[in-house]
């Protein structure tokens, strides 16, 4: 059986039809690249809220409000928009390391063992494909459950069969592609990436500079699968993936979750922005533990995170618009492997400032978070919020869900806005659309009805 989406004909039909954008009907087959802490925590808890014992903490698309337009009513998100339910979400995706998620979940110690135990046989179900990995990415991981082939084609060709197969078997009507895969090698944009056509020679001439990240993008733009990335490794924003995501009418968004230190920081930033006050330095450093900590550990994948993590102040804190109060700021992030303390991560931040006549003041914060339990709602709200802009026939960077990233990926003719409180407004804005859209009323005269 073909999968429904894979072919234009129905995915134009699937997305065309006003019903399509009221009610989604069947499964959406969610596929991860990366099963690693974030991916099983992601799919223990869909299944915990499915079973009536977790709680969706975290996540927009299930507990949240959006402030209403005009009446300042605000309304649930999870019931006036058309999100697939989550008893339609099917899981599925590739590793380097051959475990299934209920190993996974044992190894990366997020839950406590006793809720792994009550979802024991469901995660014990969902086992990895074999991954498209290259060590020059992602240096301190040996994965060994990788696809033989040494040719960048052959690779592709597997990851795209990978999903025809993924959704024939479960019949899936439509999938998401999330990466939550390690943090690869910084690799920025270069001269392969400027066309659809420079990217497919080098792809067929097998060019040492494609980053594995980049096959499962191509793959999935090539198979019409939305695709987002959770990591900082760049590529959703190259020109050839701009152009491919364009060409096949397929969303894509990214890069990097803004999850905990970073997600504060947009929340600080704009605050003293607002009130005048200077910004002399920033220095932020963390302790981790787990997998991915000791991925970023490596000097060339922590430059990728380094690179995501430091973009957020210079937008906001801009030294152009306000030279007297930012143009000295100095910015330091770092990031240290530290084992004992697992995927509970510790943040701390040294703030210097400075308010009237100069005076300095400091502030300290010091987060100590849960890595995955940020991230997993976040991956939740991506796939069921992509599947509703690729419904909507949505089609390229999707810019509206900056908010939920630390480096937001936008088309060319936009600026990156990188302040949480903007970046909600734009998505609830375009929410809004959805819903007009899918009540089947212009806004105005949406505003008139509820009035
Ligand atoms: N947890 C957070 O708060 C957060 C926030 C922002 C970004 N991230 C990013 O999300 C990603 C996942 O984080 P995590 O804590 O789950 O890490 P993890 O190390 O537990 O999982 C990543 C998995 O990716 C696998 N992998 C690596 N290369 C692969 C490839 N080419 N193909 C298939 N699988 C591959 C690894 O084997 C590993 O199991 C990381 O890149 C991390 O930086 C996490």
């Amino acid at each position: 059986m073909m999968m429904k989406t894979s072919t234009k004909e129905d995915r134009e039909n699937a997305s065309s039809g006003a019903s399509s954008r009221r009610s989604p009907s069947g499964r959406l087959g969610v596929l991860i690249p990366g099963m690693g802490a974030v991916a099983s925590t992601f799919i223990a808890g869909v299944e915990a809220i499915r079973q009536g014992w977790g709680l969706p903490a975290g996540s927009l698309t299930q507990l949240g409000k959006v402030e209403g337009k005009g009446n300042g009513d605000s309304w649930r998100v999870s019931k006036s928009l058309p999100l697939t339910g989550l008893e339609d979400l099917v899981f599925g995706g590739w590793d380097i390391f051959d475990e299934s998620m209920l190993e996974t979940a044992r190894r990366s110690r997020v839950l406590d063992p006793y809720e792994i135990d009550r979802l024991a046989p469901f995660l014990d179900q969902i086992r990895p494909m074999a991954g498209a990995f290259d060590r020059n990415f992602v240096k301190n991981l040996a994965g060994k459950h990788i696809i033989e082939s040494s040719s960048l084609s052959d690779r592709v060709e597997q990851l795209r069969s990978d999903i025809r197969r993924f959704a024939e078997q479960n019949q899936c009507d439509r999938l998401v592609m999330v990466w939550c895969g390690s943090t690869e090698v910084h690799t920025p944009e270069s001269a392969i990436h400027q066309s659809i056509e420079t990217f497919e020679q080098a792809i067929a001439a097998n060019d040492p500079a494609i980053a594995p990240s980049q096959l499962y993008l191509y793959a999935s733009i090539l198979e019409r699968v939305p695709y987002v990335n959770g990591a900082p490794n760049p590529g959703v924003e190259f020109p050839c993936f701009q152009q491919l995501a364009l060409r096949m009418q397929v969303p894509v968004a990214g890069s990097d979750f803004k999850t905990g230190q970073t997600f504060l920081k947009t929340v600080l930033a704009p605050a003293f922005k607002t009130r005048q006050l200077g910004v002399r330095g920033w220095y932020s450093t963390n302790i981790l533990g787990n997998r991915d900590g000791e991925v970023l550990d490596d000097p060339g994948s922590f430059r990728s995170k380094e690179v995501s993590k430091a973009g957020v102040l210079n937008g906001i804190l801009s030294a152009t618009e306000y030279p007297e109060l930012y143009a000295d700021l100095s910015h330091v992030v770092r990031i240290n492997y530290y084992p004992p303390r697992g995927d509970n991560k510790e943040g701390w931040d040294n703030i210097d400032l400075f308010g009237w006549l100069n005076y300095p003041m400091q502030l300290k914060v010091n987060f100590l978070c849960r890595d995955s339990i940020l991230a997993a709602p976040l991956v939740l709200d991506l796939v069921l919020l992509m599947d509703l802009a690729a419904r909507n026939r949505r089609a390229g960077l999707q810019s509206w869900l900056s908010y939920f990233f630390k480096s937001p990926a936008v088309p060319s003719v936009e600026t990156v806005e990188h302040d949480l409180g903007i970046q909600w407004r734009s998505l609830a804005e375009e929410l809004e659309g959805f819903r007009a859209l899918s009540h089947g009323v212009s806004l105005s005269a949406e505003v008139a009805l509820d009035a």
